[in-house]
C-alpha cells in the first residue's frame, strides 16, 4: 500500500476535507481568500488530514466529522506555515514563492490568524469539546516549540533533549493531535493513548527527515533549497549527533561559521563535511528508522485492518521519503 493508494481509497472523506477548506475562505476582504487559496492551492501532502481521517475510522467514527477534524489540522498546519515562513525569511513554500514574498510579511501573519482562528471556530460548531481541547493543547506545544528553537538558534551546545523538546512542540505535537482528535470522536482511552503514541512517533520521524533533507536533500524533490536551517543557525539532529565526536577545534569551527553573519555556501558546506565525516545524517536516519518502527508498534492493540495498514504505510512513507 502506498500514500496514492490510501489517498485513492479516501476519496470522498478527502474530498470533502477539500470542500471544507475551500468553503470557508469567505471573507469581504478580499486578500484573506486570495492569499489562503495560494497557499491551500499549493500542492501539500495533506498527510495531517489523512491520518485523522485514517484514526477516526479506526476508532469507528464513521461521519463527516471524521473530514471536518481533517480540514481543521489542514487550516492549522497552514497557518503555522504562515508563519514560518515569515519567522525562518523563507522565500519559498511547496516549489513556488512564499505567501509573504507577495502579500508581504505582515498579511501572511493576519491571514495565519484568520486560518486559526477559523479552525477553531469550525470545532465549536462541528466537533466535540474534547477535540476542542487536543487541538488548543496542539497549538500551545506548536508556540512553545517555535520559540524554544528561537532562543536555541545558533547554539552549538544545543542537546539532543532540547531538540526533541523543539521537534515535538512544532511538529510532533499537531500530528499527534490528529490522531488523537480522531480518537476522541470514538473508543475508549486505550486506544485514544496508542494513537497519540503514533502520531507522536511519526511525527518525529517527519521532522527529522525533513531535518536531514536540509542538509542532504534534493531541492528539485523537496521544493526547497538546502542549507536553510544552518542559515537559520537551527542546529538539528545530524549536526548534534556529530557535535558529540567532533573535536574541539571541528565544534569551534562549526559555531564561527554558524555565528558569520552572511550565509555563505562554502561555510555550509564546511559544516556538512564535518557532518559526513562522524555520519550525522546516517545516524539521523537510523533514528528515523525507529521512530517509524515505535510508531507501528503503538498500533498493536487495534486488530488488522484496512485503516490499521494504511496508518502503518504512512509510518513506513514518511521514514523513507525524499521529499
Ligand atoms: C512542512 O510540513 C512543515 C514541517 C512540519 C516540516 P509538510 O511537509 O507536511 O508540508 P506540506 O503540507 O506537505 O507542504
Ligand atoms: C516547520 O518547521 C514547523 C512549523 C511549520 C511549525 P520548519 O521551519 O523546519 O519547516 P520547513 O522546512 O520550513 O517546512
Ligand atoms: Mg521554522
Ligand atoms: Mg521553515
Amino acid at each position: 500500500m502506498n500514500i496514492k493508494k490510501i489517498a485513492e481509497r479516501l476519496r470522498e472523506e478527502l474530498g470533502l476535507v477539500e470542500k471544507v477548506l475551500r468553503d470557508n475562505l469567505h471573507s469581504a476582504i478580499h486578500i484573506i481568500p486570495e492569499l489562503s487559496s495560494y497557499i491551500l492551492d499549493s500542492g501539500g501532502k495533506r498527510f495531517r488530514p489523512m491520518v485523522a481521517i485514517l484514526a477516526s475510522r479506526l476508532c469507528g467514527c464513521d461521519d463527516d466529522r471524521a473530514s471536518i477534524a481533517g480540514a481543521v489540522v489542514e487550516y492549522i498546519h497552514t497557518a503555522t506555515l504562515l508563519h514560518d515562513d515569515v519567522v525562518d525569511e523563507a522565500d519559498k513554500r511547496r516549489g513556488r514563492l512564499a505567501a509573504r514574498k507577495i502579500w508581504g510579511n505582515q498579511a501572511s501573519v493576519l491571514v495565519g490568524d484568520f486560518l486559526f482562528a477559523k479552525s477553531f471556530y469550525l470545532m465549536t460548531e462541528h466537533l466535540p469539546p474534547e477535540a476542542l481541547k487536543v487541538m488548543a493543547k496542539a497549538c500551545v506545544s506548536l508556540a512553545e516549540g517555535e520559540i524554544l528553537q528561537l532562543i536555541k538558534s545558533f547554539d552549538v551546545e544545543t542537546t539532543e533533549e532540547d531538540y526533541y523538546r523543539i521537534i515535538y512542540g512544532k511538529t510532533a505535537a499537531l500530528i499527534s493531535a490528529s490522531c488523537e482528535v480522531g480518537a476522541v470522536m470514538g473508543s475508549d482511552e486505550h486506544q485514544r493513548e496508542a494513537l497519540v503514541e503514533y502520531g507522536t512517533q511519526i511525527g518525529y520521524a517527519f521532522q527529522i527527515s525533513d531535518d536531514i533533507l536540509d542538509i542532504a536533500g534534493d531541492p528539485k524533490k523537496t521544493g526547497k533549497p538546502v542549507g536553510i536551517d544552518f542559515r537559520e543557525g537551527k542546529v538539528t539532529l545530524p549536526l548534534i549527533l556529530s557535535l558529540k565526536e567532533a573535536t574541539k577545534a571541528e565544534k569551534r569551527m562549526v559555531r564561527d561559521l554558524l555565528l558569520q553573519d552572511e550565509f555563505n555556501q562554502e561555510n555550509f558546506e564546511r559544516v556538512k563535511e564535518v557532518i559526513l565525516k562522524y555520519n550525522g545524517i546516517e545516524k539521523a536516519k537510523e533514528r528515523v528508522r525507529m521512530h517509524g518502527k515505535r510508531a507501528k508498534e503503538a498500533l498493536s492493540c487495534f486488530s488488522d485492518c484496512w485503516e490499521k495498514r494504511a496508518l502503518e504505510a504512512i509510518a513506513d512513507y514518511l521514514s523513507e521519503r525524499e521529499y
